[in-house]
């Protein structure tokens, strides 16, 4: 059984990481636009101001606890390098951009919308229309291409305003200011847009808070509750994307991967258990419709209180997300025992290094075997139709004299991917709806805020300081998944 003639073949971009254009035509601020650029030893900053004129920053260290001084607003200062200010200006090279898409044969085209460009301050009486007609324009352009377009609602773009007057997603004001702002685009793109993702990697509330849910404060008080507001809010988004336009598909994206025990000491299983519960608990809810009692259990012990109501619980039940999408880079090992060396991984879910496997520079692992194990589990326990809307390898990719990028660690990355893929469809018969490689274009890196952390099929001419042409350079990976998608995954020679 090959690969079904739909198969939707493409790459996935987010805005904060690829527009640029922090304050064009009516933008307001989100979270990442008061983080600085770090790298892999360097953590990203948020940059603050207390009334009483004392600034500083705040260190957001993967996996560990955010600490936000209390009386201080996250701002922007003066000598500070913010990388989302200019991406990699997407917003003035989207016609180019989407165009060298079109030429690897994109199916389908993932970006997100940045909620400041439509709510400059997130509940605005009146939309932004300047911000509006940019993303008319880009859908225009999908259409022109013939590619559809698949549009997370909210990638890291908490706007700032939002964290500063409500506390970010701890706040259950945002379920309904979430659902007007996700009106205006249902409305006005109806037709046009068919699959919406609601929120990226929505487990980054457990992992990355201040990313994932605009947390200042990351208590696990408060990441139980921003999940349980993230939840509600995509199942609202999902009853009325339904009403609007019965065609439309909302689906969930989680980041998730595969995690092995270290030894066969039993304590291990039960630490690699645990770790997929705390991954599983977002799909169980959004996908599943349920909270699962492992996870009432934990709340009970950590003296956990969700402002609720029983209507959340109805919403949650009635209106799970239409399908699952998902991030995957590499697997994670886990172990009980002291003295093993650590390893890195999405969002700080680190462990320990697989003796088995190799690592890119960050550390992260390169895992030919992970697609199709986490294809499997997911299928198992949800029965939906899944969606990779992430799966790539960041690289310090050299562009050589004649303007080329010999990156065959990237063919051969995506070569296993796929096949990893290819089998969970083929040997196992799980339903895959398509591949979004991340990313389309080079874009800043989420994790470290660099710009040498390249993930694209092509290369821009942009470094760490924000210098370069902006000039766009097609790697040689851009030929070969152009010859992917041409033969639907039969040649991935
Ligand atoms: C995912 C995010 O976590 O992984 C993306 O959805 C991100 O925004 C991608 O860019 C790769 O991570 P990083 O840290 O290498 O950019």
């Amino acid at each position: 059984m090959a690969l079904s003639k739909d198969f939707l073949w493409g790459g996935a971009t987010a805005a904060n990481q690829y527009e640029g254009a922090y304050l064009t035509d009516g933008k307001g601020l989100s979270a990442i636009d008061v983080l600085t650029n770090g790298s892999a030893t360097e953590p990203r900053l948020v940059t603050w101001k207390k009334s009483s004129g004392e600034t500083g920053t705040a260190p957001l260290v993967w996996g560990q606890k955010f600490t936000f001084p209390k009386d201080a607003t996250p701002t922007i200062l003066d000598g500070f390098y913010y990388p989302s200010h200019t991406g990699t200006d997407f917003y003035h090279h989207m016609e180019e951009d989407l165009a060298l898409m079109a030429e690897m044969g994109f199916k389908v085209y993932r970006f997100s919308i940045n909620w400041t460009r439509i709510f400059p301050n997130g509940d605005d009486e009146q939309p932004n229309e300047a911000g509006l007609a940019f993303y008319d324009r880009l859908i225009s352009e999908c259409e022109k291409h013939g590619m559809i377009p698949l549009v997370t609602l909210s990638h890291y773009e908490t706007p700032l305003s939002l964290m500063i007057r409500y506390g970010g997603w701890s706040n259950r004001s945002l379920i309904d200011i979430f659902e007007r702002y996700a009106k205006v685009l249902l409305e006005r793109f109806k037709g046009r847009v068919k699959y919406w993702l609601t929120f990226n990697e929505i487990n980054a509330m457990e992992h990355a808070p201040y990313m994932g849910g605009g947390l200042l404060d990351a208590s696990a008080q408060n990441r139980a509750q921003g999940a349980h507001n993230q939840f509600v809010a995509s199942a609202k988004v999902v009853r009325l994307a339904h009403e609007i336009d019965p065609e439309m598909k909302i689906g969930q994206m989680l980041a998730c991967s595969a995690i092995y025990t270290y030894t066969c000491d039993p304590k291990d299983a039960i630490k690699v258990m645990e770790a997929q519960q705390e991954e599983l608990f977002f799909a169980d809810v959004q996908t599943g419709g349920r909270y699962p009692e492992y996870r009432l259990k934990k709340y009970e012990r950590e003296g956990i209180v969700l402002d609720d109501c029983p209507q959340d619980y109805e919403l949650i039940a009635n209106y799970p997300a239409d399908f699952l999408s998902f991030s995957c880079y590499g697997s994670h090992v886990l172990t009980t025992h002291e003295n093993t060396a650590k390893a890195q991984g999405n969002l700080g879910m680190n462990g320990v290094k697989n003796p088995y496997l190799e690592t890119n520079a960050w550390g992260w692992t390169i895992d030919p075997y992970c697609l199709r194990l986490t294809l499997n589990t997911l299928w198992d326990r949800y029965h939906k139709p899944l969606w990779i809307v992430e799966n790539g390898l960041g690289w310090s990719d050299e562009l050589t004299a004649d303007g080329k990028v010999h990156d065959d660690y990237r063919i051969n990355y995506l070569r296993a991917n796929l096949q990893s893929m290819k089998e969970a469809v083929e040997i196992d018969g799980v339903e895959v709806l398509g591949y979004t490689m991340w990313s389309a274009v080079d874009l800043v890196s989420n994790g470290t805020g660099e710009m040498k952390k390249r993930y694209g099929f092509v290369y821009v001419d942009r470094d760490d300081r924000g210098n370069g042409s902006l000039k766009r350079y097609k790697k040689d990976s851009f030929e070969w998944y152009k010859k992917v998608i041409a033969t639907n995954g039969e040649d991935m020679r």
